[in-house]
């Protein structure tokens, strides 16, 4: 007779039982580690034989070298086909290995950093931007990604700022779920499909000073409010895997706290699925002096509820002689594996683990991957300043104006691809100046090697107009990647000054992984168009919207600070107390207390002006909504894209809110002279928040419900809660 878990059409969670009373202690504690990818490459019939004992339960697919630097183990399917074969034929019970790789945004078609796509505020666009990626990587044998991260980021000197995004945690939220989405779809056994991971479970992004790995602090309210939200949305979108990440928090390491993730996540949330330790972050435990060894470690992270060991640490040392003795009872493990087993049934790879050899050729780089990855990269362009509409420039002619195309991005590759890239090829990746070319292919387009500035200046001089593509390397951004200064690389001030000097109009293509702001670049250029790392397709997207192709339709997810010292800086600031009537009171004596580009703001080739404010009710009853509309009118001669953002106020709470909270947004295409009336529904989910009486609740009292093209909107209506 078949066994139950050998049935795909018995339930998964009779499946996960008749296996989990199959095994033995060895075969359990095979499950809870993820084998790092050097023991198979090193010593590869060793590792075979430990598949067939039933010793490793999963993978990871990193490259040998440090993760950061990419392209350079290809994912093999071949190999992974074997180690399949292997498990299911030749291993006693038959159990297939998952196999994990840092998918993050993008496999051989690469899509901007995430902190790009936030700039989109087009979750839709996102969501089936990443199904595309998971169809790539899928038929690469790839069955796990480690993204979306949801950490909110409000220190750009943190160099993984580039995997979030941005600042707010709503805009998060709605992002990481569309990634979850993207990645998973409706069932997560389509052989297209990824198993996603929420991560780092929690707060890994407040590492203080902007160092990565670095200890965070944040008190119960703001964690509540800020932190864990996106988390909560996560688990509600069905996300299969959560990351515990690396950080003391508050004098309590993540992945040993059975009150972030037995406790609020698994019980009081009821999350179902696997977690995973971060690479390192159970080793951490004696390392920080919370645990005293490494048996302790694994003990004090499998008791917190952290159910597989990236990379092993400790689990596959140490559960054994720990669940001998009874340090950690059996329940305990049989947990931990069983949630493992019901990922793996969940995403099929008990009825079909193996993956066709031959269909990345048809795959990867498919037409439609690239035409979305170009569509997301457009709309992740941010456009800051357009002084006297020198934006969009006309294309020109053969004999018309020249363009000079300079800078270290003008012609640069790998950069655009971010550091957390691990598959994207550099001959995929169109240059700036090889977009602006194709784009204009009649047009007089000079170009000189970024390394000299004088060859640069005289292109300048010969030129009618000058495209200067600053920014960073990838190599400052991504992880342990930070910054202690938010300033351009050393030499690109004076590249920006001494461009303008040339006369022509100036304008400037920024690729960064994080807003940096750029005091000459406010001084001199014309125009500031913020390019981020925009992937395989930046040079055409660049391209589109300089020369109006397109209008620029994305908004800042992260304030820009005026300099380092501003941070940290983001838009939902709570109330300042006592200088409250000195009206000109200034918080800095030196510099404004206003960022230089605000959360939400960017530019249009169109004009748009919102009128007719209204609210259905002016108060609602618990169980209730309003409706908030606005009617929004294209001004412009141009059709173009519109973000309308929606922002609740709490008048009096039973502890202090921001002024400003972002709970809404559409995104609008409008035709020249095109008016569209949107609205958004106000209930308790918009209006309630962690308060005094420790639990999510909307109290009641007066709210007011902010609208406009920004977070510094003003207009409002108000509404009560009875
Ligand atoms: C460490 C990183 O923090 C995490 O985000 C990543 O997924 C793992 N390494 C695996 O590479």
């Amino acid at each position: 007779m078949m066994e139950i878990y050998k049935d795909p059409n018995a339930s998964v969670d009779d499946r996960v039982a008749n296996l989990l009373s199959l095994m033995t202690l060895e075969e359990k504690i095979g499950q809870v580690g993820q084998t790092p990818m050097l023991e198979y490459e090193e010593n590869r019939e060793e590792y075979l034989q430990g598949v067939r004992e039933g010793r490793y339960g999963s993978r990871i697919l990193a490259n040998t070298a440090w993760a950061g630097n990419c392209m350079e183990k290809p994912v093999n399917t071949e190999e992974i086909n074997e180690i399949h074969k292997t498990a299911l034929e030749e291993s006693r019970l038959g159990i297939p290995l998952i196999f994990a790789r840092d998918v993050i945004y993008g496999q051989e078609t690469v899509l901007p950093i995430p902190l790009a796509q936030a700039s989109s505020w087009n979750p839709q666009l996102v969501e089936e931007s990443y199904t595309c990626v998971a169809r790539e990587a899928a038929a690469m044998g790839i069955d796990w990604t480690f993204a979306p991260m949801m950490d909110v980021a409000r220190d750009p000197r943190w160099g993984r700022v580039i995997e979030t995004n941005g600042e707010d945690p709503h805009l998060t939220a709605e992002f990481a779920k569309a990634a979850i989405r993207g990645f998973q779809g409706g069932d997560v056994a389509d052989s297209e499909r990824l198993v996603a991971c929420a991560k780092h479970f929690c707060a890994y992004g407040g590492s203080q000073g902007g160092r990565d790995y670095d200890t965070t602090e944040f008190s119960e309210n703001t964690l509540q409010n800020t932190i864990l939200p996106p988390f909560k949305a996560a688990v509600d979108e069905g996300v299969e895997t959560l990351m515990s990440g690396f950080n003391d928090l508050g004098g309590e390491p993540v992945s040993g706290s059975k009150r972030l993730i037995r406790g609020w996540l698994k019980e009081e949330n009821g999350f179902a699925g696997t977690v995973v330790s971060d690479w390192g972050s159970i080793a951490d435990l004696a390392y920080f002096g919370v645990a005293e060894d490494g048996a302790d470690s694994a003990r004090m992270a499998i008791e917190a509820g952290v159910d597989l060991a990236m990379t092993n640490e400790h689990y596959q040392d140490h559960m054994q002689e720990l669940v001998e003795s009874g340090k950690v009872s059996m329940d305990v493990l049989d947990e931990a594996v069983a949630r493992i087993l019901r990922t793996k049934f969940r995403c099929g790879l008990f009825d079909n683990p193996y993956v066709d050899n031959g269909l990345k050729t048809q795959v990867l780089r498919r037409d439609d991957h690239v035409e979305k990855a170009l569509q997301l990269a457009v709309e992740s362009l941010v456009l800051l300043k357009n002084n006297d509409g020198v934006l969009p420039l006309e294309k020109p002619a053969k004999g018309g104006k020249t363009i000079a195309v300079v800078g270290p991005h003008a012609h640069s590759k790998r950069q655009h691809l971010g550091s957390w890239c691990l598959d994207g090829k550099l001959e995929d990746v169109t240059s700036i100046y090889e977009g602006i070319r194709a784009a204009a292919p009649e047009a007089n387009i000079i170009t000189e090697d970024a390394a000299f500035a004088d060859e640069m200046m005289e292109a300048a001089r010969w030129a009618d107009i000058v495209v200067l593509c600053i920014g960073e390397s990838h190599r400052r951004t991504g992880e342990a990647r930070n910054i202690s200064d938010l300033q351009l690389p050393a030499g690109q001030e004076e590249l920006v000054e001494s461009l303008a000097k040339s006369g022509k109009p100036l304008i400037v293509v920024q690729c960064t992984g994080r807003p940096v702001p750029s005091p000459a670049v406010e001084l001199y250029a014309d125009a500031l168009l913020y390019a981020w790392q925009g992937g395989t397709e930046v040079g055409h997207a660049v391209a589109k919207v300089l020369f109006g192709d397109e209008s620029p339709s994305g908004k800042l997810p992260i304030s820009v600070p005026r300099n380092t010292g501003q941070i940290p800086i983001y838009y939902s600031q709570k109330k300042l107390g006592k200088m409250r009537d000195f009206l000109d009171y200034k918080p800095y004596k030196d510099i404004e207390a206003t960022p230089l580009y605000p959360f939400g703001f960017g530019l249009s080739y169109a004009e748009f002006e919102y009128s007719e404010l209204a609210i259905d009710k002016a108060e609602i009853s618990a169980g209730e909504q309003a409706v908030v509309s606005v009617k929004v009118t294209n001004k412009g001669a141009v059709k173009a894209k519109e973000i309308v953002q929606m922002y609740v106020h709490d008048h009096v709470s039973s502890t202090t809110r921001p002024t400003h909270e972002l709970k809404g947004f559409h995104k609008l295409e409008l035709d020249a002279g095109e008016s569209i009336v949107v609205s958004f529904t106000v209930g308790e989910e918009e209006l309630a928040f962690f308060g005094a009486k420790q639990r999510f609740e909307a109290e009641k009292g007066k709210f007011s419900i902010i609208v406009g093209a920004d977070c510094n909107a003003t207009d409002r209506v108000d509404l009560e809660l009875v």
